[in-house]
Protein backbone atom coordinates (compact mmCIF):
# COMPACT_ATOMS: atom_id res chain seq x y z
CA UNK A 1 0.00 0.00 0.00
CA UNK A 2 1.66 3.24 -1.09
CA UNK A 3 -0.26 6.26 -0.19
CA UNK A 4 1.27 9.67 -1.99
CA UNK A 5 -0.28 12.76 -1.41
CA UNK A 6 1.03 15.75 -3.13
CA UNK A 7 -0.04 18.99 -2.02
CA UNK A 8 -1.13 22.03 -4.33
CA UNK A 9 -3.06 21.15 -7.96
CA UNK A 10 -1.76 23.75 -9.76
CA UNK A 11 -0.14 22.77 -13.14
CA UNK A 12 3.25 21.45 -11.56
CA UNK A 13 1.20 19.21 -8.42
CA UNK A 14 -1.39 18.32 -11.56
CA UNK A 15 1.81 16.95 -13.58
CA UNK A 16 3.67 15.15 -10.70
CA UNK A 17 0.00 13.39 -9.77
CA UNK A 18 -0.39 12.56 -13.61
CA UNK A 19 2.99 11.19 -14.09
CA UNK A 20 2.94 9.33 -10.83
CA UNK A 21 -0.58 7.82 -11.58
CA UNK A 22 0.84 6.99 -15.45
CA UNK A 23 3.90 5.13 -14.27
CA UNK A 24 1.73 2.82 -12.12
CA UNK A 25 3.79 2.37 -8.70
CA UNK A 26 1.44 3.64 -5.80
CA UNK A 27 -1.73 2.78 -5.12
CA UNK A 28 -3.62 6.08 -4.26
CA UNK A 29 -2.11 9.60 -4.69
CA UNK A 30 -4.79 12.41 -2.62
CA UNK A 31 -4.19 16.07 -4.39
CA UNK A 32 -4.56 18.49 -1.69
CA UNK A 33 -5.47 22.80 -2.82
CA UNK A 34 -6.82 25.19 -0.64
CA UNK A 35 -9.24 26.84 -3.84
CA UNK A 36 -12.31 24.85 -3.14
CA UNK A 37 -13.21 22.52 -5.92
CA UNK A 38 -9.52 22.69 -7.96
CA UNK A 39 -8.49 19.68 -6.46
CA UNK A 40 -11.23 17.17 -6.82
CA UNK A 41 -11.67 18.74 -10.64
CA UNK A 42 -8.05 18.08 -11.29
CA UNK A 43 -8.28 14.42 -9.42
CA UNK A 44 -11.56 13.51 -11.23
CA UNK A 45 -10.70 14.94 -14.76
CA UNK A 46 -6.85 12.40 -14.44
CA UNK A 47 -9.06 9.11 -12.97
CA UNK A 48 -11.12 9.64 -16.19
CA UNK A 49 -7.83 8.94 -18.01
CA UNK A 50 -7.29 5.75 -16.03
CA UNK A 51 -8.59 3.44 -18.43
CA UNK A 52 -6.99 5.28 -21.69
CA UNK A 53 -3.80 5.64 -20.01
CA UNK A 54 -3.88 1.72 -18.45
CA UNK A 55 -3.20 2.82 -14.75
CA UNK A 56 -4.50 1.41 -11.11
CA UNK A 57 -3.43 4.24 -9.25
CA UNK A 58 -6.96 5.92 -7.37
CA UNK A 59 -6.54 9.65 -7.60
CA UNK A 60 -8.46 11.44 -5.05
CA UNK A 61 -9.15 15.55 -4.39
CA UNK A 62 -9.36 17.58 -0.98
CA UNK A 63 -10.19 21.10 -0.17
CA UNK A 64 -7.27 21.33 2.91
CA UNK A 65 -8.90 18.49 4.51
CA UNK A 66 -4.96 16.26 5.56
CA UNK A 67 -6.92 14.43 7.52
CA UNK A 68 -7.13 12.28 4.22
CA UNK A 69 -3.79 12.41 3.34
CA UNK A 70 -2.88 10.08 6.75
CA UNK A 71 -0.73 7.80 6.79
CA UNK A 72 1.15 9.00 3.26
CA UNK A 73 4.59 7.14 2.74
CA UNK A 74 5.47 10.52 0.47
CA UNK A 75 4.37 13.98 0.20
CA UNK A 76 5.30 16.41 -2.41
CA UNK A 77 4.67 20.08 -2.19
CA UNK A 78 4.42 22.18 -5.50
CA UNK A 79 2.51 24.82 -2.95
CA UNK A 80 3.46 28.51 -3.48
CA UNK A 81 3.41 31.11 -6.02
CA UNK A 82 5.40 30.56 -9.06
CA UNK A 83 7.57 32.61 -10.63
CA UNK A 84 6.65 35.36 -13.47
CA UNK A 85 8.84 35.94 -16.68
CA UNK A 86 11.69 38.33 -15.01
CA UNK A 87 11.73 37.27 -11.48
CA UNK A 88 14.04 34.60 -9.76
CA UNK A 89 12.95 32.15 -7.99
CA UNK A 90 14.84 33.49 -4.76
CA UNK A 91 12.21 36.50 -5.10
CA UNK A 92 9.44 33.99 -3.68
CA UNK A 93 11.01 33.21 -0.56
CA UNK A 94 8.85 35.65 2.12
CA UNK A 95 5.44 34.35 0.25
CA UNK A 96 6.02 30.74 0.10
CA UNK A 97 8.32 30.15 3.16
CA UNK A 98 4.94 31.16 4.65
CA UNK A 99 2.75 28.71 2.83
CA UNK A 100 5.24 26.07 2.93
CA UNK A 101 4.97 26.09 6.81
CA UNK A 102 1.46 25.49 6.88
CA UNK A 103 1.33 22.61 4.44
CA UNK A 104 4.71 21.36 6.19
CA UNK A 105 2.75 21.20 9.75
CA UNK A 106 -0.57 19.93 8.45
CA UNK A 107 0.97 16.93 6.63
CA UNK A 108 3.23 15.88 9.54
CA UNK A 109 1.17 15.78 11.93
CA UNK A 110 -1.29 13.72 9.58
CA UNK A 111 1.68 11.49 8.87
CA UNK A 112 4.64 11.15 11.05
CA UNK A 113 6.65 9.17 9.18
CA UNK A 114 6.43 10.93 5.58
CA UNK A 115 9.13 11.20 3.31
CA UNK A 116 8.98 14.89 1.90
CA UNK A 117 9.78 15.90 -1.38
CA UNK A 118 9.81 19.50 -1.61
CA UNK A 119 9.48 21.48 -4.83
CA UNK A 120 8.55 25.35 -3.73
CA UNK A 121 10.64 28.01 -4.69
CA UNK A 122 12.89 29.22 -3.88
CA UNK A 123 13.45 25.32 -3.51
CA UNK A 124 16.89 24.71 -1.58
CA UNK A 125 15.77 27.11 0.97
CA UNK A 126 12.24 25.39 1.49
CA UNK A 127 13.99 22.10 1.34
CA UNK A 128 16.00 23.42 4.67
CA UNK A 129 12.91 25.59 5.97
CA UNK A 130 10.95 21.80 5.84
CA UNK A 131 13.72 20.20 7.53
CA UNK A 132 14.02 23.08 9.92
CA UNK A 133 10.06 22.70 11.12
CA UNK A 134 9.16 19.51 10.51
CA UNK A 135 11.45 17.16 13.12
CA UNK A 136 11.91 14.39 10.38
CA UNK A 137 15.17 12.86 10.69
CA UNK A 138 17.58 14.62 7.34
CA UNK A 139 17.01 11.15 5.38
CA UNK A 140 13.30 12.50 5.07
CA UNK A 141 13.49 15.38 3.09
CA UNK A 142 14.22 15.70 -0.30
CA UNK A 143 14.40 19.00 -2.52
CA UNK A 144 13.55 17.87 -6.08
CA UNK A 145 15.88 20.41 -8.31
CA UNK A 146 18.45 18.34 -9.44
CA UNK A 147 16.84 15.69 -10.59
CA UNK A 148 14.94 18.44 -12.77
CA UNK A 149 18.30 20.31 -13.88
CA UNK A 150 20.12 16.95 -14.66
CA UNK A 151 17.40 16.32 -16.86
CA UNK A 152 17.39 19.44 -18.82
CA UNK A 153 21.48 19.04 -19.05
CA UNK A 154 20.94 16.05 -20.63
CA UNK A 155 18.44 17.63 -23.04
CA UNK A 156 20.79 20.22 -23.89
CA UNK A 157 23.62 18.21 -24.17
CA UNK A 158 21.90 15.60 -26.61
CA UNK A 159 20.84 18.96 -28.47
CA UNK A 160 24.82 19.79 -28.93
CA UNK A 161 25.52 16.71 -29.47
CA UNK A 162 23.06 15.77 -31.97
CA UNK A 163 22.24 12.64 -30.44
CA UNK A 164 19.47 11.06 -28.44
CA UNK A 165 19.31 12.27 -24.86
CA UNK A 166 19.10 8.69 -23.48
CA UNK A 167 22.60 8.46 -24.98
CA UNK A 168 23.74 11.09 -22.61
CA UNK A 169 24.89 11.21 -18.93
CA UNK A 170 24.84 14.27 -16.51
CA UNK A 171 24.35 15.60 -13.57
CA UNK A 172 23.43 19.10 -12.38
CA UNK A 173 24.46 19.80 -8.43
CA UNK A 174 24.46 22.49 -6.21
CA UNK A 175 22.01 25.33 -6.08
CA UNK A 176 18.56 25.13 -8.15
CA UNK A 177 18.98 28.93 -9.08
CA UNK A 178 19.92 30.29 -12.09
CA UNK A 179 23.53 31.30 -11.60
CA UNK A 180 24.10 28.49 -8.24
CA UNK A 181 23.75 25.65 -10.75
CA UNK A 182 26.38 23.61 -11.58
CA UNK A 183 26.09 21.17 -13.98
CA UNK A 184 29.09 18.81 -14.16
CA UNK A 185 30.46 19.11 -17.56
CA UNK A 186 33.49 17.32 -16.82
CA UNK A 187 31.76 14.36 -15.86
CA UNK A 188 29.09 14.34 -18.36
CA UNK A 189 29.17 11.69 -21.03
CA UNK A 190 28.59 10.48 -24.50
CA UNK A 191 27.79 6.28 -23.89
CA UNK A 192 30.42 6.97 -21.55
CA UNK A 193 32.72 8.96 -23.74
CA UNK A 194 33.55 12.38 -21.88
CA UNK A 195 31.09 14.98 -23.94
CA UNK A 196 34.12 17.47 -24.45
CA UNK A 197 35.69 15.06 -26.62
CA UNK A 198 33.13 16.23 -28.88
CA UNK A 199 32.14 19.68 -28.53
CA UNK A 200 34.07 23.06 -28.69
CA UNK A 201 34.47 25.05 -25.79
CA UNK A 202 31.72 27.63 -27.35
CA UNK A 203 29.15 24.56 -27.58
CA UNK A 204 30.40 23.47 -23.86
CA UNK A 205 29.19 27.16 -22.27
CA UNK A 206 26.23 27.29 -24.29
CA UNK A 207 25.26 23.72 -22.53
CA UNK A 208 25.93 25.45 -19.57
CA UNK A 209 24.83 28.42 -19.78
CA UNK A 210 21.03 27.05 -21.14
CA UNK A 211 20.84 24.73 -18.36
CA UNK A 212 21.53 27.13 -15.72
CA UNK A 213 18.76 29.48 -17.08
CA UNK A 214 16.37 26.54 -18.38
CA UNK A 215 13.59 27.64 -15.75
CA UNK A 216 13.93 31.44 -16.80
CA UNK A 217 13.95 30.31 -20.23
CA UNK A 218 10.73 28.47 -19.79
CA UNK A 219 9.13 31.02 -17.95
CA UNK A 220 9.68 33.35 -20.24
CA UNK A 221 7.76 31.55 -23.02
CA UNK A 222 5.14 30.36 -20.59
CA UNK A 223 4.39 33.37 -18.58
CA UNK A 224 4.67 31.09 -15.68
CA UNK A 225 6.63 28.04 -14.57
CA UNK A 226 7.02 25.25 -16.16
CA UNK A 227 5.19 22.11 -15.03
CA UNK A 228 5.87 18.46 -17.38
CA UNK A 229 9.56 18.05 -16.88
CA UNK A 230 9.53 18.99 -12.89
CA UNK A 231 5.97 16.58 -12.30
CA UNK A 232 8.29 14.01 -14.27
CA UNK A 233 11.34 14.51 -12.14
CA UNK A 234 9.21 14.56 -9.04
CA UNK A 235 7.53 10.89 -10.22
CA UNK A 236 11.26 9.97 -10.52
CA UNK A 237 12.10 10.22 -7.15
CA UNK A 238 8.55 9.14 -5.77
CA UNK A 239 9.14 6.00 -7.43
CA UNK A 240 12.77 5.51 -6.80
CA UNK A 241 11.36 5.77 -3.04
CA UNK A 242 8.21 4.12 -3.11
CA UNK A 243 9.32 0.91 -5.78
CA UNK A 244 13.13 1.51 -3.70
CA UNK A 245 14.67 1.53 -6.69
CA UNK A 246 17.89 2.99 -5.02
CA UNK A 247 18.37 5.32 -8.42
CA UNK A 248 21.21 7.49 -7.77
CA UNK A 249 19.35 11.12 -8.02
CA UNK A 250 21.06 14.23 -7.72
CA UNK A 251 18.75 16.32 -5.35
CA UNK A 252 18.57 18.69 -2.50
CA UNK A 253 19.33 17.67 0.52
CA UNK A 254 20.51 18.87 4.44
CA UNK A 255 24.34 18.22 3.72
CA UNK A 256 26.46 17.39 7.20
CA UNK A 257 30.31 18.01 6.08
CA UNK A 258 30.16 16.72 2.40
CA UNK A 259 31.37 19.06 -0.41
CA UNK A 260 32.71 21.31 3.06
CA UNK A 261 29.14 22.04 4.02
CA UNK A 262 26.88 21.69 7.26
CA UNK A 263 23.30 22.80 7.66
CA UNK A 264 22.11 23.91 4.22
CA UNK A 265 20.28 21.82 1.65
CA UNK A 266 21.79 21.70 -1.36
CA UNK A 267 22.09 19.42 -4.47
CA UNK A 268 24.30 16.85 -4.38
CA UNK A 269 24.02 13.00 -6.12
CA UNK A 270 22.13 11.22 -3.82
CA UNK A 271 20.72 7.26 -3.25
CA UNK A 272 16.92 7.57 -3.51
CA UNK A 273 15.18 4.30 -1.88
CA UNK A 274 12.78 3.68 0.57
CA UNK A 275 14.70 5.72 3.47
CA UNK A 276 14.20 8.48 1.30
CA UNK A 277 17.81 9.97 1.39
CA UNK A 278 20.38 6.51 1.57
CA UNK A 279 23.76 7.67 1.01
CA UNK A 280 24.95 11.41 -0.28
CA UNK A 281 27.75 10.91 -2.81
CA UNK A 282 30.59 13.31 -1.78
CA UNK A 283 32.73 13.80 -4.75
CA UNK A 284 36.05 15.58 -4.92
CA UNK A 285 35.42 18.31 -6.58
CA UNK A 286 38.70 20.66 -7.78
CA UNK A 287 39.30 23.64 -9.39
CA UNK A 288 36.78 25.98 -10.93
CA UNK A 289 33.81 23.39 -9.93
CA UNK A 290 34.90 23.46 -5.91
CA UNK A 291 34.98 27.16 -6.12
CA UNK A 292 31.49 27.45 -7.99
CA UNK A 293 29.83 25.00 -5.39
CA UNK A 294 31.09 27.35 -2.49
CA UNK A 295 29.46 30.30 -3.88
CA UNK A 296 26.31 28.87 -4.75
CA UNK A 297 26.62 27.54 -0.89
CA UNK A 298 26.97 31.15 0.10
CA UNK A 299 24.18 32.24 -1.89
CA UNK A 300 21.95 30.23 -0.55
CA UNK A 301 23.16 30.50 2.79
CA UNK A 302 22.32 34.17 1.96
CA UNK A 303 18.55 33.26 1.13
CA UNK A 304 18.04 31.16 4.03
CA UNK A 305 19.07 33.83 6.05
CA UNK A 306 15.31 35.43 5.01
CA UNK A 307 13.66 32.49 7.33
CA UNK A 308 14.45 34.36 10.18
CA UNK A 309 14.29 30.60 11.79
C1 LIG B 1 11.65 25.22 -12.75
C2 LIG B 1 10.95 25.48 -11.46
C3 LIG B 1 10.08 24.34 -11.06
O1 LIG B 1 12.89 25.21 -12.75
O2 LIG B 1 11.83 25.82 -10.46
O3 LIG B 1 10.98 25.01 -13.77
Amino acid sequence: MSKVTVVGAGAVGASCAEYIAIKNFASEVVLVDIKEGLAEGKAMDLMQTATLNGFDTKITGVTGDYSKTANSQVAVITSGIPRKPGMTREELVGVNAGIVKSVVDNLVKYSPNVIIVVVSNPMDTMAYLTQKISGLPSNRVIGMGGALDSARFRYRLAEALEVPASDVDGMVIAAHSDTGMLPLISRATYRGIAVTEFLSEEKVNYVIEETKVGGATLTKLLGTSAWYAPGAAVSTLVQSIVCDQKKLIPCSVMLNGEYGQSDICLGAPVIIGKDGVEQIIDLQLEGAEAEKFAASAAAVREVNKDLKL
